[in-house]
């Protein structure tokens, strides 16, 4: 006999009441059991997403949502556990080379990660254009990788949040993805579940990310950072820009060539300056005593970290990255200062190029992406190359080139009107 009825919950909701802490537990472990129905969970959603959650209330449906499966434990290493999560955006690559960089600074992290859907890349899409290299791991053979390299990035395994799986794949399809609490108990429920002492949330902002207006985005953030710490997890967060797509490519390998150009010491300024900010914060939530991120990109321990990382995981360090059978060079129509360049658009056209995926389980090309030639600030003359588009079939070229309009504004003696890349600090 269960001890709630799933339409008294979500009648209580509908009326703006606040649900109790067991109606809370039953109605997540009841729905992970499949008795609670569909219908019904997606009226429970829709009602949370008109009417809200309190802070009591969310914390309760995270710590549900933990509870429905395993929780990592880490205990056994000897150093400390840092992590952080970015709610994604258009050449996020940051954690490629983020994640050997604070191993190399005397920190173990161990990232749970996922494959992109929509026009944001998932990190896995991104490693998997390494040779060899192999997303799923058991948890002794993640333990094992994180003992011996400081870094895991592998994917979570069906045992961390279940609850989560079948509420996001449900809310995909009942537009109720957009809800702060919603989003705040996903993203937590597994970070929290994959037992990182310390978490560095990275929320986005701009025309390229999940949250394009800064103030809904600062919610979030707080939303999150209180949840962690309700957990015990020392948590922070930065809100940043995603209003121009980071760094100069958008696309798997082409993500990889350019973390592995920032591991060497070089790489465009945006995503060195982000992966040092990020790394700082990690390694002091975490209380790491250890070397500087600076000094680790220099003196190339960030680098050995990375190597040892993908050979662990099956990949070879060394191997030529995918490249994509076809190329086509957009140049610029008119000489000018680049004031304006739409991070969606990018992101949206590097997806229909091949680097992204529009259903769950579907296929991504490896070499497809773009590739920016000027960024926002810089003068480029008419004619003079602005992006190169990769991908193997020629025929996507059209799709990606439509979208493309309007995404870059070139005016001669133009000032770029951008957002500061880090916008505020959790
Ligand atoms: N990412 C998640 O994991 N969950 C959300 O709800 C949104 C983004």
């Amino acid at each position: 006999m269960e001890p709630f009825a799933a339409v008294e919950i979500i009648a209580a909701k509908r009326d703006h009441n606040e649900l109790t802490d067991l109606q809370i537990d039953w109605i997540i472990d009841a729905y992970t059991r499949g008795v609670v129905a569909d219908e019904q969970m997606s009226a429970l959603l829709m009602a949370i997403l008109l009417n809200g959650m309190n802070s009591r209330e969310i914390s309760r449906w995270t710590n549900a949502m933990i509870n429905s499966g395993e929780r990592m434990d880490w205990s056994k290493l000897d150093r400390k556990t840092a992590d952080k999560h970015s709610t994604g955006g258009v050449g996020d690559k940051i954690t490629l080379p983020l994640a050997p960089l604070v191993a190399a600074c005397g920190g173990a992290v161990p990232q749970l990660s996922g494959r992109g859907l929509g026009h944001t890349g998932g990190t896995l899409d991104k490693l998997e254009s390494i040779p060899g290299w192999r997303a799923s791991l058991t948890n002794d053979e993640m333990l094992k990788v994180l003992q011996e390299t400081g870094a895991v990035i592998c994917a979570a395994g069906a045992g961390l949040a279940p609850a989560d799986k079948k509420l996001y794949a449900l809310r995909d399809v009942t537009a109720t993805v957009e809800a702060i609490p919603l989003i705040a108990s996903s993203i937590m429920s597994k970070k929290i579940a994959e037992g990182t002492s310390a978490l560095v949330l990275d929320v986005k902002t701009g025309s390229g990310a999940f949250m394009s207006d800064p103030a809904k985005a600062s919610e979030l953030a707080r939303t999150m950072v209180q949840l962690g710490k309700d957990a015990g997890v020392k948590t922070r967060a930065l809100v940043t820009a995603m209003d121009v797509p980071l760094g100069l490519t958008a696309g798997n390998a082409l993500e990889v060539r350019e973390s592995v150009e920032v591991l060497a010491g070089g790489g465009p300024s945006d995503v060195v300056e982000l992966t040092i900010i990020l790394a700082r914060e990690m390694i002091d939530a975490a209380g790491i005593v250890g070397k500087d991120p600076e000094t680790a990109l220099k003196d190339g321990s960030a680098m050995d970290h990375w190597r040892r990382m993908i050979s662990a995981q099956g990949g070879d360090p060394d191997a030529a990255l995918p490249v994509a059978r076809e190329t086509h060079v957009v140049k610029a129509a008119n000489s000018g200062t680049i004031t304006t360049m739409d991070a969606m658009k990018v992101g949206v056209s590097a997806w229909r190029l091949g680097a992204g995926r529009s259903k769950q389980g579907e296929k991504v090309q490896a070499g497809a992406g773009i590739e920016l030639h000027a960024k926002p600030g810089d003068y480029i003359a008419a004619g003079a190359p602005l992006m190169t588009l990769h991908t193997d079939e020629a025929a996507r070229f059209p799709r990606a080139l439509e979208i493309l309009e309007g995404a870059v504004t070139i005016v001669e003696g133009g000032t770029v009107n951008r957002l500061p890349l880090v916008l505020e600090r959790i």
